[in-house]
């Protein structure tokens, strides 16, 4: 009996073949722990504009209605954007509508500095400290992304004629809340630490933000809960980024702070994500991702660096299917794969003669090998 029904949507650029060799250990994990799991795959970006029409297809929107998690690609293609209207593009169009349509509330991207990459990260070491390990809870359903009014008008005024675009935040007090519930609780399995990101000495949003925040931490009392302004935290994750545990923040501003903390890592190649909705029984859907792009420029070459999507196949493991040792048989075959020195372009260092190039299917095959 099929157990675990997993919707694989690859989209766009390097989606395809960073998909492949996830599905790869994904088949490698299930036969090691027996595990009855479906992968369905179905177009979605602009391969589902070139397949249906859409960037969201109808089939692939109920193919992911059927499953208990979706193992998401990436989407979008700079060239070609133009040509079609902004609400279809598959920003748009697929991945905030997939977001929405699940309420895929909080979004986790973890990052870390692996120890033997320390070359590929732009820092100094003397500020990589003892190693870099950020995980980064960001708000995914509200705030300026998805607030009303949010509108492009012609307005006259003057006797003048000029366009005005309307982007608002909004943010209640229950969804700050169920979001600094999943920081605190991942904390308690990390550092025990929360940096509440905000601008509280602007926005209206963020002093509800910072009260909201500090309430609900009284309930944590084995967590440390700080406050830091948004520019201020850009500041210090570039001078000391080891002072951060979980990184708290709504939806733009963890936009903005995800980036600059996944640079630490070396590579976007190399960073997971997972999305998650509220949980109704004992299952959590779950939307899981790379954190980088679609990467045109490399893609088909057998370039790309297929470790963020494996990651993010693990994620799903373990969050959404509560397969706790699977998860890890991942994780722990990406570390011994790093660690003996199998490297794709992205964090090949020319000093290192240990390093073993390869491409994204040499990289996938010693991976779903070790697992
Ligand atoms: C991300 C991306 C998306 C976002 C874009 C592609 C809509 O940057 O997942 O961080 O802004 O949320
Ligand atoms: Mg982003």
């Amino acid at each position: 009996m099929i157990k675990f029904k997993i919707a694989a949507l690859a989209g766009d650029g390097i989606g395809p073949e960073v998909m492949h060799e996830a599905i790869k250990v994904l088949r490698a994990v299930g036969k090691a722990f027996s595990l009855q799991i479906e992968i369905k795959e179905a177009p979605v970006g602009w391969a589902g504009i070139d397949a249906a029409g859409k960037a969201l297809p109808d089939p692939t929107l109920a193919l992911c209605k059927s499953s208990d998690a979706i193992l998401f690609g990436s989407v979008g293609l700079p060239g070609r954007d133009s040509t079609i209207p902004k609400e279809e593009r598959p920003e748009r169009a697929a991945l905030l509508r997939l977001r929405k349509e699940f309420g895929l509330f909080a979004n986790l991207r973890p990052v870390r500095l692996f120890r033997e990459l320390s070359h590929a990260c732009p820092l100094a070491r003397e500020r990589q400290g003892d190693g870099i390990d950020i995980l980064v809870v960001r708000e995914l359903t509200g705030g300026m992304y998805f607030g009303q009014p949010k509108k492009t008008e012609t307005v006259s005024e003057g006797g003048q004629t000029f366009q005005r675009a309307i982007d608002t935040v909004v943010y209640t007090t229950p969804e700050i809340e169920r979001i600094a519930h999943i920081a605190f609780r991942a904390a308690r399995l990390r550092r025990r630490r929360v940096t509440s990101i905000d601008k509280a000495n602007v926005l209206e949003n963020g002093v509800l933000w910072r009260e909201v925040v500090t309430a609900l931490g009284k309930q944590y009392s084995d967590v440390a809960l700080d406050h830091m302004l948004v520019d201020n935290a850009a500041m210090q994750l570039i001078l000391r980024p080891t002072q951060f545990d979980v990184l708290l923040c709504e939806n733009m501003f963890g936009d903005i702070l995800s980036d600059e903390a996944a640079a630490l890592a070396g590579s976007l190649g190399l960073l997971p994500s997972a999305s998650l909705g509220a949980t109704t029984g004992e299952r959590t859907f779950g939307f899981y991702e790379p954190a980088g792009g679609t990467a045109p420029d490399i893609a088909g070459k057998n370039l790309a660096n297929p470790i963020a999507q494996i990651l993010s196949a693990a994620l799903m493991l373990r969050y959404s299917f509560g397969l706790n040792d699977a998860a890890a048989a991942i994780e722990s075959a990406v570390a011994k794969v790093i660690a003996s020195g199998y490297r794709t372009g992205d964090i090949l260092s020319p000093a290192d003669s240990n390093a073993k190039r390869v491409g994204t299917s040499g990289m996938g095959e010693a991976i779903a090998a070790l697992v």
